[in-house]
């Protein structure tokens, strides 16, 4: 066999060798006890991811699709869930942003390891305003407000060298430094107001359970429930 060959069989036999790691047992999920609406089972499986020890709980894939129908997707982090959606934030000229902005219907998806679970949240994507994004910067941290202004603009963008970068950072610290209530002009609170939210519980000999909740405003809690085959 050539080099090659050997190191395509050692690739294939590591990931062959790979497993899923677990905090001790799964959690059972009996879907008879799930709610009516699904923020609170999320809300309540966040906690958990983080008091299990999961490492960012709270980073989350987003899909997105321009008007091409291409999909792309990156971790972002989700700053709130509540009755309006689920809340990320990012800068409006990025790829992801010039997207929405094609196309607004989005996923996201989160997947915590040590419990077993991943949840999958679908829906209409709006902007929550230039106050509400404002608000959602200054609430952030030192370097978080630096990020945002030095990628203000030129997020996804080209970027000619890494020290292009450096110079543009080194402005941003000292501003974010002097002025804690600066705004990032394309910074963007999005708002994803779901209208599937599907919760997946793996177990130990792979009957897992997977429950589906799809708006439906005449249902009580405004949702409809429904078991799904793993
Ligand atoms: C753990 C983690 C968290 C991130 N959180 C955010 C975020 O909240 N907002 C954001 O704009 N980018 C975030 N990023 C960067 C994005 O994944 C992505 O690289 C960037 O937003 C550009 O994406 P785009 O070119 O598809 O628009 C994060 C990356 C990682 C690894």
């Amino acid at each position: 066999m050539s080099d090659d060959q050997d190191e395509a069989e050692a690739f294939r036999a590591l990931l062959r060798g790979l497993r899923v790691p677990h905090a001790g047992d799964l959690p059972v999920f009996d879907p008879d006890t799930a709610p009516d609406a699904p923020l609170p089972l999320f809300r309540r499986w966040l906690r958990e991811a983080a008091e299990s020890g999961e490492p960012g709980p709270h980073t989350m894939t987003l899909a997105t699709a321009g008007a091409d129908g291409r999909p792309s997707q990156r971790t972002v982090m989700l700053h709130d869930a509540d009755e309006r959606g689920w809340h990320f934030g990012t800068h409006r000229t990025s790829r992801k942003g010039r997207e929405l902005t094609e196309n607004p219907y989005a996923s996201l998806a989160f997947h915590w390891m040590r419990p077993g679970r991943q949840v999958r949240v679908s829906g209409r994507v709006g902007e929550a305003g230039p106050e509400a994004s404002a608000a959602d910067l200054r609430g952030r941290s030192p370097a978080a407000l630096a990020a945002a202004l030095a990628g203000s603009g030129r997020q996804s963008e080209t970027l000619g060298s890494y020290e292009e970068l450096l110079r543009a950072f080194e402005a941003a610290y000292e501003r974010a430094g002097r002025e804690p209530d600066a705004t990032a002009p394309t910074w963007t609170l999005y708002v994803l107001e779901a209208d599937e939210v599907e919760f997946y519980q793996e177990e130990a000999r792979r009957r897992h359970v997977r429950v589906r909740y799809l708006r439906a405003p005449k249902e009580p809690g405004g949702w409809r429930r429904e078991l799904l085959w793993p």
